[in-house]
């Protein structure tokens, strides 16, 4: 069983080493996560500039969702799940959470997801349609399909 909660600002580092874990687990090469590190790298702004929630279980942090709100959309900028621990439903809890908070923080129209095209098959799943793809800011070459819930 887990708990979601809202994440603390000491628990930033720990949770970039658990994207960056997560990442990984897609198998990408070294240059690539590399360029990942960056934009996987939580900092103390974010917790001003969106809302982020974790999963825990026994202390123990398992998956962190980060959602962005403008006006009337919302933007779930990162959804990880520890390697261990996936597909044990952790990231539909988190997926559900984004939406309940997109809603909440006033999202009146849509949520947006750039999505690694290896996870293109969990928003599906989660009934996210995709709606064209854009490049990546960080790896060169790569287009990320863009899915969208109506909210
Ligand atoms: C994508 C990710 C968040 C899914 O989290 P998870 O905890 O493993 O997913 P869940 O166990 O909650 O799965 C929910 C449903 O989606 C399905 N699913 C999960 N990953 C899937 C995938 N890659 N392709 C297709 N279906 C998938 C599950 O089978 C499950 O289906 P069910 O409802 O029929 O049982 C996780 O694999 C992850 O962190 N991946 C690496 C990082 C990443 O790329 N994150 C996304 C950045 S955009």
């Amino acid at each position: 069983m887990h708990q979601l909660r809202e994440a603390r600002i000491e628990e930033l580092a720990q949770l970039t080493e658990l994207c960056l874990q997560s990442k990984a687990l897609w198998g990408y090469d070294d240059a690539i996560m590399q360029c990942c590190r960056q934009e996987l790298t939580f900092r103390p702004a974010d917790m001003e500039n969106s809302l982020i929630c974790v999963a825990e279980s026994n202390s123990q942090l398992l998956g962190v969702a980060q959602l962005q709100v403008d006006d009337e959309e919302a933007f779930l900028a990162r959804l990880f799940v520890s390697p261990a621990r996936q597909k044990a439903g952790i990231g539909k809890a988190l997926f559900g959470w984004s939406i309940k908070a997109a809603h909440r923080a006033g999202a009146a129209t849509r949520l947006l997801i750039d999505a690694d095209p290896l996870a293109a098959g969990f928003y599906q799943r989660m009934g996210a349609r995709q709606e064209g793809s854009v490049d990546s800011v960080t790896v060169p070459g790569l287009r990320m399909p863009r899915f969208r819930v109506t909210l």
